[in-house]
């Protein structure tokens, strides 16, 4: 433990002493920021960044890629894991996750809040300040007796600067040099990374929605309504706590709106070809492509049903079982499945999802791209998908047709594997979560329209 507070004091030095504000080692905590701050502190708590190094899988794929490197991944999955239990040198490897501190794991308010620089584009080259100074989006704050305030655009949610606070975490070049994540490169692409600041969508503009509270509250504290509210801090994605973790219903929602208009939908059961089943689907609300980032793990595919008289299936593809027997989609052997990912291979060629293995990822594969011009007359502009499913024969019986896309964090095989190993010790694989994507869920009914659409016919 001595080098723990060798490192903290190396780090923070005289910045500590004397101060009519708090130290630096009381801000590192989130808990000192809860009393003013607590609709924020609530939300982040139950967030995938608070969680990000007790997640039961990340602390297993550490351990058995430091097994199988001997060592060498070193930091490699801590530096956006637990960046700050890093920098305060209480860990090296993650191995002893369990020994550090809650306040330095995963990513905490004062890792983005302290921010001094943004020195590069991916694997987290964000340097801290390591001050009392926590910097925001206001420009006029009122002073405290916790910290002091700057403005700065790396965490000013209407600036394009903050996309590089949080892309350069959300993208990752393996140690052998693959370009596995990409979300921050993909929104680069997108018409959402325009200069213009009338036309331009940050990451946080997106993911970090705003309310009408005020910014901080609690005894003493005469805080106006500030025009933006204030930002919220669930940072839902697609993965859920997998252990007991706070706020677990909160998120599920949170997931659960933010992914309703990710996807624009449109179906058509048509006689062409002796009978057809037409789904296509646009990723029209995300910043990227849909999913993105972790797009080796994340299993997203369509499900499509045809019903004949008395509910009888008829025609389906991409059916995998919600519970038990845990099914990934590509384990059901559906000639038909249509799925939206990335596969990463090996150096053999063998799909694998262990980042220090893959030596190829098929970028972008599958993936439902997002909008990257505004200009109708680039051929890029339209960008919806579809994908066709015969039905020879059937369409005469077939009474109605539903279609929706499912997406789930994580594939269950890498989880067996990892039991199997021993390096996943508990069984979660009943809270691995299948989301439905709210918006894609359409259904067909014999005698209406030849196709169906959110907005109603005329489908475009
Ligand atoms: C004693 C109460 C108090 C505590 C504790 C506190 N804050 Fe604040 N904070 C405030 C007040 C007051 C404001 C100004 C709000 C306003 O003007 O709308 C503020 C503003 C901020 C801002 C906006 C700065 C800007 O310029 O945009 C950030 C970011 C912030 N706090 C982060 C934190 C973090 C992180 C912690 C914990 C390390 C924390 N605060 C602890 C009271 C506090
Ligand atoms: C992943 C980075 C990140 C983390 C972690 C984070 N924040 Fe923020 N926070 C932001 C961004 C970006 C904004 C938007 C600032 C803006 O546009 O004014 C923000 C805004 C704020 C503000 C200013 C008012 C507002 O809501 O717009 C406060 C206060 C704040 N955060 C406190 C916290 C506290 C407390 C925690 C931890 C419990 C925390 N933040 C964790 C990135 C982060
Ligand atoms: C220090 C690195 C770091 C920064 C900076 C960062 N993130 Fe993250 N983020 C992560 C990690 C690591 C995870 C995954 C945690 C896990 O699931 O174990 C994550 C998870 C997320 C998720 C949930 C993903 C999912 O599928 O569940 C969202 C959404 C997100 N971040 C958005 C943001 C936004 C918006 C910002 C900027 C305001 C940001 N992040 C800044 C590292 C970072
Ligand atoms: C135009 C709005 C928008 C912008 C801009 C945007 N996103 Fe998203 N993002 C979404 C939506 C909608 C989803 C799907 C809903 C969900 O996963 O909860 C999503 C999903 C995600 C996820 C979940 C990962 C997955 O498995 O698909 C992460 C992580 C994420 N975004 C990070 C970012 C980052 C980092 C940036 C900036 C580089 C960004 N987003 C820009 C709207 C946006
Ligand atoms: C450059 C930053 C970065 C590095 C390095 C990194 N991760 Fe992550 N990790 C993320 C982000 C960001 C997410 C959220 C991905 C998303 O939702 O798009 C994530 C998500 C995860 C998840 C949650 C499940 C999932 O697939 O979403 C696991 C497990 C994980 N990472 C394991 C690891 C391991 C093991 C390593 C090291 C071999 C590692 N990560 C290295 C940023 C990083």
């Amino acid at each position: 433990m001595s080098r723990v507070v060798i490192g903290l004091a190396a780090l923070v030095g005289f910045a500590a002493c004397g101060d009519e504000v708090l130290p630096v080692e009381e801000l590192l905590k989130p808990e000192t920021c809860q009393t003013c701050h607590p609709g924020h502190y609530t939300e982040w708590s139950g967030s995938m960044h608070a969680y990000a190094s007790d997640d039961p899988v990340f602390l297993a794929l550490n351990k058995l890629g430091q097994e199988e490197t001997g060592g060498q991944l070193g930091g490699f999955c801590v530096q956006c894991h637990a960046p700050l239990a890093l920098k305060l040198g209480l860990t090296v490897d993650g191995l002893n996750l369990d020994e550090v501190p809650a306040y330095a794991k995963g990513i905490g308010c004062y890792f983005c809040h302290n921010v001094k620089e943004v020195a590069g584009t991916h694997n987290n080259p964000i340097e801290l300040a390591m001050d009392q100074t926590m910097r925001g989006g206001l420009s006029n704050p009122v002073e405290n007796t916790a910290h002091r305030t700057a403005f700065s655009p790396l965490v000013d949610a209407e600036s394009q600067a903050s996309s590089a606070l949080c892309g350069s975490c959300h993208d990752i070049i393996t140690p052998g040099g693959v370009h596995l994540e990409r979300t921050f490169a993909e929104w680069q692409t997108t018409i959402f990374a325009d200069p213009d600041p009338r036309k331009h969508a940050s990451c946080a503009s997106c993911h970090m929605i705003v309310s009408t509270d005020v910014v901080a509250e609690g005894p003493g504290l005469d805080v106006p309504l500030r025009p933006f509210g204030r930002r919220e801090h669930t940072f839902a994605g697609i993965d859920v706590a997998l252990t007991p973790w706070p706020e677990i219903e909160a998120q599920r929602a949170a997931i659960r709106r933010d992914l309703k208009g990710a996807l624009l939908p449109r179906l058509c059961v048509l006689p062409a070809d002796a009978g057809r089943i037409d789904y296509r689907v646009d990723n029209v609300g995300t910043g990227h492509m849909f999913p993105t980032g972790a797009t080796a793990d994340r299993r997203a595919w369509a499900e499509i049903i045809a019903y004949g008289d008395s509910d009888q299936i008829l025609f389906s593809s991409g059916v995998v079982p919600m519970a038990r027997p845990y099914t990934d989609p590509e384990a059901l052997g559906d000639p038909n499945l249509w799925m939206f990912g990335t596969p990463a291979r090996d150096a053999g060629g063998i799909s694998t999802e262990k980042f220090w293995r893959i030596a190829t990822i098929d970028h972008p594969g599958t993936l439902l791209p997002p909008a990257v011009t505004t200009d109708p007359q680039d051929p890029r502009f339209y960008h919806a998908v579809e994908k066709s499913f015969a039905i020879p024969g059937l369409l005469p019986q077939i009474r109605r047709v539903r279609a929706r896309v499912l997406i789930r964090p994580v594939p269950f095989a890498l989880l067996d594997d990892l039991m199997a190993s021993g390096h996943l010790t508990i069984d979660v694989r009943d809270q691995v979560p299948t989301h439905e994507v709210e918006g894609s869920v359409l259904e067909w009914t014999q005698g209406g329209d030849a196709c169906v659409c959110p907005n109603g016919p005329p489908c475009p």
